[in-house]
């Protein structure tokens, strides 16, 4: 019995064993996260700390919606795998000299929503691999010059909606970050901008360079910059046309949408050398293209990069898809051009002996001549078409012999055996006061000629009614007369 007793509660222990071994986490899961193949996920937890083991496994770690306020030293260390790392809704205000000790392999950092007040030159250092920084509300009023240097990877940053006044435009302004693209300064306390520094920025910065909702004060330089990159076709000018705001000689309650206002710089000196691409090159579609970077470096020591007007970033041998080709010597060759090649290309000479760089821009149009031709000899042979065709309805109607509505015919029947056409006159009445025969002209014109003119201005039925009080009966068969007329080119 006893023995049995023991067998059952051991059997018993097994199964719950087993049933809590199907529903909880996978060996090594801390308890207060959520484990999901490579996916560790600890949100909302109130976690104070970081959970004490983490499993080595993870490749993304997600501690959002917590309530860390620090990060302690190599919290990380024991995740090689870990790219990406959210810590996004927490209260972090810094974060500590080694907090990312051996988590180069990061990719993707979330510090957004936390309480950072400057980022420290030592904050990232080891992140070398990341590529994508979100920083955006928080309350960081200085970012340390040094604070990117080093992390050659990135492709966007984003301070956005924090108490930036200035931001040291000059440590990207080498080209030490060849592949950022998006640099988010928008909703930051930005008086003014370091103009020139700004200008001089890699042209792959400043096409992602979001500037806007910023208290800057409205002057010449600072509209001209914001032009030329609208021009330019850039997205941050393009996308955020309406946030572009400045202040009128600095004061605060004098805000001006400056892209939609542009009076506020209307006596703006416009140098015509500065903001124009100094080159413009016209194609045809499906021409080859080759144009060079004509800058004044000598050729040897120099290597060239171009970045396309759909800021695709191309280096020699060329695209991925080998519509463009690059050259050493910095000449770029589109094969064949596409209306979509369009647009202004920026070159960037770097001169490694000089330690110099330049850059230039070269406008290429790309026009469809053979679409020209066609749509001025398609508009001549409708034009022409319709032309014979109101010849010939006009023929019809008054030339051939009247089968339908003949002058003479004291009542037109319903039963008329005629055609389509005839079937729209006969739903009108045929009766008025008017003798028979006028009335049947005046149908002839209604159907035919009234509605073509009151078609195109979309008034059929109010014209017909007005002018023929008797035959508004036609509104009921509007739809049938508009398709009979379409099958007519008259009607575009
Ligand atoms: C970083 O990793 C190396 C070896 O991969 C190890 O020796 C070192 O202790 C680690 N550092 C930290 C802070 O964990
Ligand atoms: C490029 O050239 C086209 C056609 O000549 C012109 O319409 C366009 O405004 C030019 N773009 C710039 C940025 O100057
Ligand atoms: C531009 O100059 C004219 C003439 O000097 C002046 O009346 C006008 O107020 C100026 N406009 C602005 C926006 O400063
Ligand atoms: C570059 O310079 C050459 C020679 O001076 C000239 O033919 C060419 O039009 C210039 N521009 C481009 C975009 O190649
Ligand atoms: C080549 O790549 C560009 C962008 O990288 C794309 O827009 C284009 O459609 C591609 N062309 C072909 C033929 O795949
Ligand atoms: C660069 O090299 C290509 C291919 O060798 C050549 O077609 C092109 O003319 C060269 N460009 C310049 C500016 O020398
Ligand atoms: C690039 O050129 C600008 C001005 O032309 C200069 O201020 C900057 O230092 C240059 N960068 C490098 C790496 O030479």
């Amino acid at each position: 019995m006893s023995s049995l007793a023991r067998l059952l509660v051991v059997g018993l222990l097994l199964m719950q064993k087993e049933v809590e071994g199907d529903f909880s986490n996978p060996h090594g899961c801390p308890s207060s996260c959520i484990c999901a193949s490579d996916i560790l996920s600890c949100v909302n937890n109130k976690l104070h700390q970081l959970p004490a083991v983490l499993p080595h496994w993870a490749t993304t770690l997600d501690l959002s919606h917590n309530v860390l306020a620090q990060l302690g030293n190599g919290g990380f260390s024991g995740l090689p795998r870990l790219q990406t790392l959210r810590l996004a809704h927490n209260q972090l205000q810094q974060i500590s000299e080694g907090a990312f000790w051996n988590a180069s392999s990061l990719r993707h950092l979330d510090l957004s929503f936390n309480k950072l007040e400057v980022v420290e030159q030592h904050y990232f250092q080891e992140l070398v691999n990341l590529e994508v920084l979100l920083l955006f509300k928080n309350s960081i009023s200085r970012v340390d010059s040094q604070a990117l240097a080093g992390l050659g990877n990135l492709h966007k940053v984003y301070f956005s909606l924090n108490l930036l006044t200035n931001f040291p435009f000059f440590s990207i302004q080498q080209p030490s970050h060849p592949l950022l693209n998006t640099l988010d300064i928008s909703s930051n306390r930005l008086r003014t901008l370091p103009i020139e520094k700004v200008k001089v920025l890699p042209a792959n910065v400043k096409n992602g360079l979001y500037l806007h909702n910023n208290p800057l004060t409205c002057e010449c330089s600072l509209y001209k910059m914001f032009l030329h990159w609208e021009k330019l076709g850039f997205g941050s000018v393009h996308d955020f046309r309406e946030e572009h705001t400045c202040l009128v000689y600095g004061e605060p309650r004098a805000q001006v949408r400056f892209f939609r206002h542009v009076r506020i710089f209307e006596n703006c000196t416009f140098g015509p050398q500065t903001e124009a691409p100094e080159d413009s090159l016209k194609a045809f579609v499906g021409e080859p293209l080759l144009f060079s970077c004509n800058t004044s470096f000598n050729r040897a020591h120099t290597t060239y990069v171009w970045i396309t007007p759909h800021q695709e970033f191309i280096a020699p041998p060329g695209n991925a898809n080998k519509t463009l080709r690059m050259y050493n010597n910095g000449s770029l060759e589109i094969k064949e051009a596409q209306m979509e090649d369009s647009g202004v290309y920026v070159c960037i000479a770097l001169n490694h002996r000089l330690l110099l760089n330049e850059t230039r821009e070269v406008n290429v149009t790309v026009l469809t001549r053979r679409y020209e031709e066609e749509s001025f000899n398609t508009g001549l042979t409708t034009l022409f078409g319709c032309l014979v065709t109101l010849v010939l309805i006009l023929m019809y109607l008054f030339l051939t012999p009247c089968r339908c509505w003949c002058r003479k015919q004291p009542n037109p029947s319903p039963a008329n055996e005629c055609s389509a056409q005839s079937s729209i006159l006969t739903t009108t009445p045929p009766a008025t006061t008017e003798g028979p025969g006028r009335k049947a002209s005046t149908t002839k014109h209604v159907v035919f000629l009234e509605p073509i003119k009151e078609v195109q201005n979309g008034r059929l039925r109010v014209v017909l009614g007005r002018d023929h009080p008797k035959i508004q009966q036609l509104k009921s068969d509007t739809d049938s007369i508009t398709s009979v007329l379409s099958d007519a080119p008259i009607v575009p």
